[in-house]
């Protein structure tokens, strides 16, 4: 035991001296596990060094208005005889949840309700979902929500199909061990109400680790919905700092996604397919998806944010959620995502509206999209035509651009949204003090999973920079 420590201990020492740039990374997140894998694919020249395949996965997706009204028969199905529906304290009383049980009860299927999620989840709270899920024994879940809803059904129903599992098993390193997913789990049918994470199609469950106050999360094809129920009457009731909010997660998805480093570039490849990431970095399926989703934005973005009753954009949104949750769960994401797990994870006071009031948040795609425009600024050097098409997909006149203005140039595209979108003035007007960067930095360090898919290497420096540069937007 002492000697298999001891190794573990040289092969880190041998990762952390090791290449940090984005081409000689591994942005892979399996820790000890991947690094000994790329170990033995050196020594025994089995494998290539760097990643030849790339791999598409997503859950099924049924979209369509009132589409919602099918969820009984889906679990009739299934043959599902104890089913576990979860969704938090505010949809509980709202008609996304209500369309929900109504088909169940039409169809004679029995459940147990949950609505004890927290919007914007915590170890925690998913540990408290998790006691529900096992004491239930059920045969099937429903998460009807957003991201917060979801990433936590997500989570409960793979520790519930692994009762001897602890928690940090399956959480990603280097915060936790990021082992492979050897159980199966339960048949989970969700059905989005947000327009933005696209949770419903990755194998991503995403959470608020206290103790770093920062997030991680599980990421594994395993614990993927068998089902996203995509129905667009749901976001009727969006609220719309919600939807401009998620809708910016959106954005941001497609924006990560499209900018990541290229699939082949990224190192080791994996000895077993097992441990192949589900991000895998920008490849031309994911290109097609991250495409979509930046027209859709460009065209239906604001509509959708300040006419709640415009059925087509809000329609058009919802499914540009699932789109470039597609793209981005089999690509990845890299510096917005991997700074705004810090920035939500160090909150003090803000309270935004329409989300619900009983804790402090920076809901997700307001702290993702906060420091968008620093991001693009800088990795645009790294692949400046990819900042072009994306900024003139979003609807940026770039025909005498030059490549060397390229990374500002989307900056100011994004900044344009964010200034239609009304947001908020900056990591400033947030509530946050420039005593705060140092903490945020080392929040994000441990993000590598995400930020070494980044297009261009960051040093703590830059990372320090970066949060600086989000001070203020406008
Ligand atoms: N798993 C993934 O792939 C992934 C990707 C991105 C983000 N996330 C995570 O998802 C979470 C954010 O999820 P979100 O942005 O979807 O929001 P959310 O689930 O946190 O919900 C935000 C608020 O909107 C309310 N709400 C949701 N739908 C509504 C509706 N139709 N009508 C009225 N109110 C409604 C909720 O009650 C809540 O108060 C974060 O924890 C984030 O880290 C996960
Ligand atoms: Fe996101």
């Amino acid at each position: 035991m002492l000697r298999r420590r001891r190794v573990v201990d040289l092969l880190q020492v041998i990762s952390s001296q090791s290449c940090k740039c984005p081409a000689h990374a591994n942005p892979g997140g399996y820790g000890v596990q991947h690094n000994l894998g790329s170990l033995q694919s050196t020594t025994s020249n089995t494998a290539p060094s760097k990643e030849y395949a790339f791999e598409m996965a997503c859950s099924t997706i049924r979209y369509g208005l009132g589409v919602t009204r099918e969820l009984g028969m889906d679990m009739q199905n299934l043959g599902a005889k104890r089913v576990c529906l979860m969704t938090d304290s505010n949809l509980i009383s709202l008609s996304p949840v209500k369309a929900a049980l109504d088909s169940l009860a039409k169809h004679g299927v029995s459940f147990d309700l949950y609505d004890k999620v927290r919007v914007e989840p915590t170890e925690e709270s998913i540990q408290d979902a998790t006691k529900f899920a096992k004491a239930g024994k059920y045969d099937a879940y429903i998460a009807v929500g957003g991201g917060s809803v979801i990433d936590t059904c997500k989570a409960a129903n793979l520790y519930a199909s692994d009762p001897e599992a602890e928690f940090l098993d399956y959480v990603n390193a280097p915060i936790g061990k990021g082992n492979p997913v050897r159980v199966t789990l339960k048949p989970l049918i969700a059905v989005p109400t947000t327009s933005g994470t696209g949770s419903e199609t990755t194998g991503v469950s995403i959470f608020d680790y206290r103790p770093l106050k920062a997030k991680t999360g599980i990421a594994n094809r395993a614990i993927r919905p068998t089902m996203g129920m995509i129905d667009p009457l749901h976001t009727l009731t969006l609220p719309e700092r919600v939807c401009a909010y998620s809708g910016f997660d959106v954005l941001c998805h497609a924006l990560e996604s499209f900018t990541a480093i290229h699939y082949t570039e990224r190192t080791p490849c994996p000895t077993n397919p097992i441990l192949r990431p589900a991000y895998q970095g920008q490849n031309p399926v994911s290109d097609v998806w991250a495409r979509y989703a930046l027209q859709v934005m460009q065209k239906f973005f604001k509509r959708a944010v300040y006419n709640p009753d415009d059925v087509e954009a809000r329609s058009s949104m919802h499914l540009a959620s699932t789109m470039a949750g597609v793209g981005f769960g089999n690509a990845g994401v890299h510096l917005c995502h991997g700074l705004s797990y810090a920035i939500s994870g160090n909150v003090r006071k803000f309270q935004p509206e329409g989300y619900t009031k009983d804790h402090p948040i920076i809901p997700h795609g307001l702290s993702v999209v906060i420091s968008a425009p620093a991001v693009f600024a800088f990795t645009g050097q790294s692949c400046p035509d990819r900042h072009l098409e994306a900024a003139q997909l979003l609807g940026t006149d770039v025909t005498n651009a030059k490549k060397e203005d390229a990374g500002q140039i989307l900056a100011d595209t994004v900044r344009e949204y964010m200034r239609v979108m009304k947001v908020e003035n900056g990591l400033e007007e947030l509530g946050f003090l420039k005593d705060d960067i140092p903490r945020m930095v080392q929040g994000t360090l441990p993000q590598h999973r995400i930020t070494k898919l980044a297009p261009r290497e960051q040093s703590e420096e830059d990372l320090a920079q970066l949060f600086e540069n989000s001070f203020k937007i406008y």
